[in-house]
């Protein structure tokens, strides 16, 4: 490989600083990996960090890391061969390429090009899909392999950085990154399906961990979420331990689409009277075209849940009655929300709004209800003034019954278990006296 050839002089990412800015490094196999989380209030959106690099969007629909390669802040320090290597077309990292999310199924190939050589250009070099499920686009990069680094955690504190050897992401160009379609300063994407090359999988092998994640997103801008990579307790200030507290419902897998997570809500309830919907539509199933629709899927970009308009006709309505038997008075709707109420007239609580309780029924032995509360259920607008209900209906081109928006995943802790492919929640810290931004990033090293 003759990296000479290469513009911009280099391209490297995900880069080992020196070590006299960050820890040193452990030997021993930590049971945990972190990497902190922050929220874009401008976007709506959340970022990763991977030890030192650039932020990258946090992205669970997505099948790969992809990387804005020939982004100049890539440049310095330099990471360089041997570490940066190209994955050959016919090599078993290229056969682990394969994607196949909501955006895109397939896209595995093997590049051939004609401009100068670069991390976007390598003849007979692994290609295949990436995507930003923020702007629902995708497109096609080259897959490498190189190091990078990422801290550890005991689960209470973050511990010393630990070197990822070969670790396969794409190398891609800006076009999914521009038009403000990210938070300013991502320059990619962090996938966290099912997908072989997607984090949690490749991590889990690189590392020696248990193929589970788990994530915990603020709810605003001013303090960092969590997501683990492995098993550990997971304890936030002063002293909770909240993997204690997980309920858990079957992750269940659609085989038209396997990179992706879905959970089998059975019911919706508002203040614990069910509506009154078409449970079909909550059932995965197959189109009749060869693809699925149906289910309800979990996503890290859509802000707000979407549900099939039916449903949410039926919550939005029922959602009313109930808030306005209780004293909420409904007021002018605020777009792009159509069901909104006098703040003045609900009472606060430690878990927000003192409104209808909306409980999600889940698979799981005994029953299982993801309650949502007013901190996830009403959005607050026109400066405190109004609450609307925090969901919208699916966009024209969706398939799925409900898509479960990060409004109603802040400030809960999800884990997921692939390997008994199960999902652990607690829908909600804040009536545990904590929020996702309480976890202590002070080294305890
Ligand atoms: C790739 O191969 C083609 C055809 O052999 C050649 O014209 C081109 O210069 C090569 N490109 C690079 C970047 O090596
Ligand atoms: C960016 O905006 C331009 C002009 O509206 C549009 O043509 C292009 O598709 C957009 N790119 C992405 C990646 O969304
Ligand atoms: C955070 O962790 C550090 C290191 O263990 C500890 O000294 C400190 O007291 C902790 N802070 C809080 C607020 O618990």
């Amino acid at each position: 490989m003759d990296f000479a050839m290469a513009p911009k002089a280099i391209f490297v990412l995900l880069i080992v600083f020196s070590t006299c800015t960050f820890p040193s490094f452990v030997s021993a196999a930590p049971k945990a990996l972190l990497a902190p989380i922050s929220f874009d209030p401008s976007s709506s959106l959340y970022s990763l960090t991977l030890g030192p690099s650039p932020p990258l969007l946090l992205d669970i629909a997505s099948s790969n890391l992809w990387l804005d390669c020939l982004n100049p802040s890539f440049s310095s320090p330099s990471l360089e061969p041997p570490s940066f290597q190209p994955v050959r077309c016919n090599s078993a990292v290229c056969h682990s390429a394969d994607v196949c999310n909501s955006l895109i199924c397939g896209g595995r190939g093997c590049a051939t090009c004609d401009a100068p050589a670069s991390p976007v250009c390598f003849n007979n070099s692994c290609s295949t899909s990436i995507s930003n499920s923020a702007i629902f686009t995708s497109t096609s990069g080259l897959v490498w392999t190189d190091k990078f680094s990422i801290l550890t955690t005991d689960g209470r504190n973050t511990g010393p950085l630990v070197e990822v050897p070969k670790f396969a992401f794409v190398c891609g160009d800006d076009l999914l990154l521009r038009n403000n379609s990210v938070p300013s300063g991502v320059l990619g994407d962090a996938g966290l399906s099912r997908a072989l090359l997607a984090l949690p999988t490749q991590l889990a092998a690189k590392r020696s961990l248990k193929r589970i994640f788990t994530y915990c997103l603020p709810s605003n801008g001013n303090g960092k979420g969590i997501l683990f990579f492995g098993a550990s307790p997971i304890v936030f200030q002063p002293n909770n331990d909240f993997t204690n507290s997980l309920r858990y419902t079957p992750l269940l897998k659609d085989t038209k689409q396997p990179d992706s997570y879905f959970i089998g809500v059975k019911a919706i309830a508002v203040n614990e009277v069910t509506l009154s919907i078409d449970t079909n539509l909550l059932k995965i199933k197959n189109d009749g075209t060869g693809g699925s629709k149906g289910g309800t899927i979990i996503s890290t970009t859509v802000r707000y849940t979407q549900l099939e308009s039916s449903i949410y006709n039926a919550l939005a309505s029922d959602f009313k009655t109930a808030a306005n038997a209780r004293g909420i008075k409904s007021v002018t709707a605020i777009s792009p929300f159509d069901t909104c109420f006098d703040a003045s007239t609900a009472s606060s609580t430690r878990v927000g709004y003192n409104v209808p309780t909306i409980d999600l029924l889940l698979q799981g032995s005994g029953g299982v209800v993801w309650s949502i509360l007013g901190a996830n259920s009403v959005v607050s607008l026109d400066d405190g003034k109004v609450i609307c209900l925090a969901f919208q209906r699916t966009r024209e081109f969706e398939t799925r019954a409900i898509v479960m928006g990060t409004f109603q995943q802040q400030d809960a802790l999800l884990q997921y278990d692939l390997a008994t492919s199960r999902l652990g929640f607690v829908s909600t810290l804040l009536g545990r006296m904590a929020t996702c931004s309480n976890f202590n990033f002070t080294s305890s090293s």
